[in-house]
């Protein structure tokens, strides 16, 4: 039996794929898909592009950006992210963030929610001069920090800051699916004002018997409060049941290396499920120096330190290199060292073989060096 999809193919899809190959042969060099791009972005197949619908800004900080993706997009799971690109001032920028919707709500769009960070170049182009109107290159939702689709689950979230995106698309897929689990909720926020979501999260507080929210504002308490951090003194009481249920973290390292210790010391390490948006990065030891980088293909030299990365040191000499999730996980900013010494800056080790692969966006220089770049 032929599965539905190869039977399309096989009727419908080979006079299309026909048609296609015809069409491209006569746009040589480029493809029809160029020629579509001029009538409608959306229509594309050799890129994947989204037009921003509507912007609304959560905090002073804080933006939730609406976006139609085009043609090939597939839905996300709650707590997925996409790569979104921008171009801001000649040069090509990629960064990935969280899908904040949930994927029942049925328009064809998704949202992300973005928070302005200091030395953020796109963080802020996108909170501040990004428009109704504008297109962005997206890439399909990915990732693993999710709940379970059959399952029932208790769980716990722990968020802070902008790592709310995530948790909220998966209560707000909950309330969709009018199966909101039984959750306790601690989020981390400066104040009230600057909480994303806050209002709608209390909103849900109130409304959902099973749904319990405390929120932390940081601002409010003294610095040496023991209340402003976390810790399991803190856990307990606030979820005095946190051993038994599944917990799903994403905010600020710190917050998460706690959360990681707390439950690892309890031997639950498999009930903890964390999603990070930079790299868990290790001390750059006192003695570490930077050094000389030579970009070999750009016949480009510059002076960089020993912690910032390498790709930010191409991004800030000029140079466009490629790159996706910033955070050493995708691997698409690998280029080879051609001699010299860089460290890994989530594990110190110093890499000083020539013909090493070198994920720029995780190394710094460790001496002189040059790059396959
Ligand atoms: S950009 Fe993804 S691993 Fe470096």
């Amino acid at each position: 039996m032929i599965p539905r999809d190869q039977e399309s193919t096989r009727s419908g899809g080979g006079w299309l794929h026909w048609l296609s190959t015809l069409t491209d042969m006569m746009a040589y060099p480029l493809k029809t898909s160029h020629y579509v791009e001029l009538v409608n972005p959306l229509w594309t197949t050799h890129k994947m592009q989204a037009r921003v619908e509507a912007v609304w800004d959560e905090t002073s900080h804080a933006r939730t950006i609406t976006l139609r993706p085009g043609a090939n997009w597939r839905g996300h799971r709650p707590g997925q992210h996409v790569r979104i690109g921008v171009a801001v001032d000649g040069k090509h920028y990629t960064r990935t963030y969280t899908v904040s919707s949930a994927p029942e709500r049925g328009d064809g769009c998704f949202t992300i929610t973005v928070k302005a960070i200091d030395g953020g170049r796109l963080s802020h182009y996108l909170v501040r001069k990004l428009k109704v109107g504008d297109y962005v290159p997206v890439g399909l939702p990915q990732g693993d920090f999710y709940l379970p689709d059959a399952s029932p689950t208790q769980p716990l979230f722990i968020t802070a800051g902008s790592g709310i995106t995530p948790a909220m698309s998966m209560l707000r897929s909950m309330l969709a699916q009018q199966r909101m689990a039984n959750s306790v909720h601690i989020h981390y926020a400066p104040s009230p004002q600057e909480t994303i979501f806050g209002q709608e999260l209390r909103e849900i507080d109130a409304a959902q018997k099973h749904y319990t929210l405390h929120e932390i504002h940081t601002a409010a308490l003294a610095a040496d409060d023991p209340a402003r951090h976390f810790s399991l003194e803190n856990l307990a009481r606030l979820c005095p049941d946190w051993q038994s249920r599944d917990c799903y973290a994403c905010g600020p390292a710190d917050l998460l290396r706690a959360v990681e210790a707390t439950w690892e010391e309890a031997g639950l390490a498999h009930r903890l499920h964390i999603e990070r948006f930079r790299a868990d990065l290790a001390e750059v030891p006192d003695d570490a120096v930077g050094g000389r980088v030579r970009f070999a293909n750009s016949d480009l030299e510059v002076e960089a330190d020993s912690a910032t990365n390498l790709l930010r040191v191409a991004e800030d000499a000029g140079l466009n290199p490629p790159h996706g999730c910033r955070m050493g996980i995708c691997h698409t900013c690998n280029t080879t060292l051609k001699s010299g010494c860089v460290r890994d800056l989530r594990t110190g080790e110093v890499l000083n073989e020539a013909g090493a692969i070198v994920q720029t966006c995780v190394c710094a220089a460790a001496g002189d060096c040059e790059l396959d770049l």
